[in-house]
């Protein structure tokens, strides 16, 4: 019996991650129409993720431009997705995390009053500006979401504390779990992207992005990892640079061609996450990365004053250590000093869940479409 069509809506890099396990689980419901809706508010490290997961849009916004702002991915998406869904009619649509891609997507859902499943729902800080845009994207998403995949207790707790009704809110798991157990293999060996590191030395892996660190807080702790590489001779970072020229132009200005610095272009997911496989430790302002590294037992220094992922810090693998130059030196130092501390943080916990998430959200949304066939006959 045809329950009903699914549009699927992301945009950009870790929604893509994220996102993948969920289309593959649902395409394997024979009564669903999948479809693939990418905005495409990043360009070619969404590509990236789409490739190595075999994803094949049925419909891209393209809509990313160099120097893009808040206002015109806004205006994009919600104007791009107008047609979309009245092309399509879905009967559902579902949406990531807190990008503008997801606030503006929900939002076009429920101005043609179709509902909407929030994945990776109910994480909050409870600061606004921090991080920002998306604590406001994704509290805004929730308010219209009709099903909320919340991947931890606290995040269901969040929910349920702005009065989200609880049979509307399911614990899944983090389907970043799903994405990465299905990408790391025991015997994959790096390409070329990875040659010039010397694996015999300590590998520090740093990502940064957040909006709320550009201007002095990216420079802090740009010289905090010169101070680190400088005291360490057996220190190298990897650092592939984000895309946005913002973090871009700081990035190489501070860091480029500086002895056992590699800056580098994004990597592709598999690469990425077999690096973090196999680094000493992270250093990042990434959402993601938090969930991904403590699951492989590698300690996280989080590069930012607030985090919505408090699971990981709780459990000892993730220390929020902000964007001052010497307490990020200081944090990091200890970690390359102090083997008990390096190990009290290593140690492998999963508080994003089983890898199973994806398989439960495909079983809500089944249920869900099946009661609402029910209701309209
Ligand atoms: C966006 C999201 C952020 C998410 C992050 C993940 C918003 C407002 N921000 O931030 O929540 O954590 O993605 O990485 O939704 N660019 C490229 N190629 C790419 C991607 C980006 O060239 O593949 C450049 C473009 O010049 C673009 C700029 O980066 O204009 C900024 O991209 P944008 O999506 O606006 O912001 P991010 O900082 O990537
Ligand atoms: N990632 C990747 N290649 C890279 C850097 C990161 O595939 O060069 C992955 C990483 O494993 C994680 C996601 O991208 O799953 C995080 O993306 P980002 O930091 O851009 O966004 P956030 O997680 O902060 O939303």
């Amino acid at each position: 019996m045809f329950l009903g069509k699914v549009l699927v809506v992301f945009g950009t890099r870790p929604e893509a991650i994220k996102m993948a396990p969920v289309i593959k689980e649902l395409k394997k419901v024979e009564d669903i129409t999948t479809i693939v809706a990418v905005t495409a508010q990043h360009r070619e490290m969404l590509d990236q993720v789409l490739k190595l997961f075999d994803i094949v849009p049925d419909h891209d916004l393209n809509l990313m431009r160099e120097g893009q702002d808040l206002y015109s991915i806004t205006t994009g998406v919600l104007e791009g997705m107008k047609e979309i869904l009245d092309k399509e009619q879905p009967d559902m649509v579902l949406v990531h995390g807190d990008t503008t891609t997801t606030f503006a997507a929900a939002l076009a859902a429920f101005y043609r009053r179709i509902p909407v499943g929030h994945v990776e729902a109910g994480l909050r800080t409870r600061n606004k500006y921090s991080p920002y845009p998306e604590e406001m994207n994704r509290s805004l998403a929730g308010r219209i979401c009709e099903l909320h995949f919340a991947p931890t207790d606290t995040a269901r707790e969040n929910l349920l504390a702005e009065s989200t009704a609880s049979f509307k809110i399911w614990v899944t798991g983090n389907t970043v779990i799903d994405a990465l157990l299905d990408t790391i293999k025991p015997e994959y060996k790096f390409g070329q992207e990875l040659s010039q590191i010397d694996f015999s030395r300590r590998i520090v892996l740093v990502t940064t992005h957040r909006r709320e660190n550009w201007g002095n807080s990216m420079r802090n702790i740009y010289e905090a990892l010169l101070d680190i590489v400088n005291e360490f001779p057996d220190v190298e970072v990897v650092f592939p640079v984000h895309k946005n020229p913002v973090v871009r132009e700081v990035a190489e200005e501070m860091l480029q061609g500086r002895e056992r610095f590699h800056l580098i272009e994004p990597l592709d997911y598999e690469p990425f996450a077999h690096l973090m496989n196999c680094c000493y430790m992270v250093m990042t302002d990434s959402g993601g990365l938090q969930e991904e590294a403590p699951s492989l037992g590698k300690p996280v220094l989080v590069l930012r004053d607030t985090t919505e992922r408090p699971e990981a810090v709780e459990a000892g693998t993730v220390k929020l250590v902000g964007t001052n130059r010497d307490k990020i030196y200081q944090e990091a130092k200890r970690l390359l000093t102090d083997s008990r501390e390096y190990e009290q943080m290593a140690r492998a916990i999963n508080p994003y869940g089983d890898g199973k998430a994806a398989r439960r959200i495909a079983k809500i949304v089944t249920e869900f479409l099946y009661v609402r066939l029910g209701a309209q006959m």
